[in-house]
């Protein structure tokens, strides 16, 4: 069988941006690398088997909200816009909505390369009648629609609770440079995580068969296979943790002795339980979401919420008049 037909824009970060940042990272305190670098080929298939695993509730759930008012959603979003997913991995929730709102384009968007192609053409050879135009970036630097895709209203779809990866102000941020893609009266509809029980939260991300932990570790053998650097992968533990104080779930890759660590010819030494905090993952109320949107020029149109409240999706529309000034955006740092 030919491979269905589907447009990719590459802006595929480089080995020297990876670099610089990596590096920016480990020479800071506290040690950051920001966690879109977990997702290369590797990462995002692990990702993909976390979803699998039975504590980690979000993914199942989101997908049972969207099940569940498909219908209510395409009545409110209505037909022919070109719907844009950053951070899509395997577009896998999308396809729950593409019959109802048949639209005349599907921008996924990524950063990890190969899995956005794959997963794009999946998708145009299940929806044969969907143009489909991918764009692999890192949606924190360059957020646009590729010059390929037909004109027509934009709808935004955001799911996964990766906003939860900004801290608030960040998300703000980033928020309104959707609002600005998708234009005045455009549409997002957006997954987020809801606060609940630590130990629901603790398990979550940290599943007993260790598949969080090697989505963590997989970051520093990227660096190593892609830097030249020299991590002993044994010597590192993942950990992850409710932060309540700060209302987050947080990952770290923590050094379980004193060691040096060559990256791009620079060393680094780590202490025995020193980390490297590679992820956050904010968790909200939904008035604490709306009110983030509200900041980012969205007004909530409707929210649709699980019956243990353990996940929500809103809807949220963009007012007529200009968004608030996006002042540039990244996942949030410790
Ligand atoms: C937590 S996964 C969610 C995947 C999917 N949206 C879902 O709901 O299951 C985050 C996805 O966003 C992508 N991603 C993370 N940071 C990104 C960035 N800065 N730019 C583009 N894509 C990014 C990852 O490659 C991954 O596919």
């Amino acid at each position: 069988m030919s491979r269905p037909e589907i447009r990719l824009q590459d802006l595929h970060p480089t080995p020297a941006e990876l670099a610089v940042e990596v590096l920016a990272g480990l020479r800071r305190r506290p040690r950051y690398i920001p966690p879109k670098f977990f997702y290369d080929a590797r990462g995002s298939q692990l990702f993909d088997a976390i979803t699998q695993t039975s504590e980690y509730y979000p993914t199942r759930t989101e997908i049972a909200i969207l099940q569940a008012h498909a219908a209510d959603i395409a009545a409110r979003v209505g037909t022919g816009s070109v719907l844009v997913e950053p951070g899509s991995g395997s577009c896998m929730k999308v396809r729950l909505l593409l019959e109802g709102l048949k639209p005349c384009a599907y921008v996924p968007m990524d950063i990890s390369r190969e899995h956005l192609r794959v997963a794009a053409e999946q998708v145009a050879a299940e929806f044969p009648w969907l143009e489909v135009h991918a764009a692999c970036t890192d949606f924190t630097r360059q957020m646009a629609v590729p010059d390929s895709a037909p004109e027509g209203p934009r709808v935004a779809f955001f799911p996964g609770s990766s906003i939860g990866n900004f801290d608030p102000d960040g998300a703000a941020d980033f928020l309104a440079v959707v609002a600005e893609l998708v234009g005045p009266g455009g549409l997002l509809l957006i997954g987020v995580d809801l606060k609940k029980a630590p130990a629901v939260l603790d398990a979550a991300y940290d599943d007993t068969a260790g598949v969080t932990a090697a989505f963590n570790l997989n970051l520093l053998e990227r660096i190593n296979r892609e830097l030249g650097a020299n991590f002993d992968l044994g010597a590192w533990r993942h950990r992850a943790f409710y932060n309540a104080d700060l209302g987050r779930v947080e990952m770290h890759l923590v050094s379980t002795r004193d060691q040096g660590v060559q990256v791009c010819g620079e060393r680094f030494d780590f202490a025995a339980g020193e980390s490297i905090h590679t992820e956050n993952s904010y968790k909200y109320s939904v008035a604490d979401f709306q009110a983030v949107a509200r900041r980012a020029g969205f007004f909530p149109e409707a929210v649709w919420t699980d019956p243990a409240d353990l996940f929500s999706v809103h809807l949220l529309r963009v007012a007529a008049g200009p968004a608030v000034a996006a002042s540039g955006s990244s996942p949030s740092r410790p």
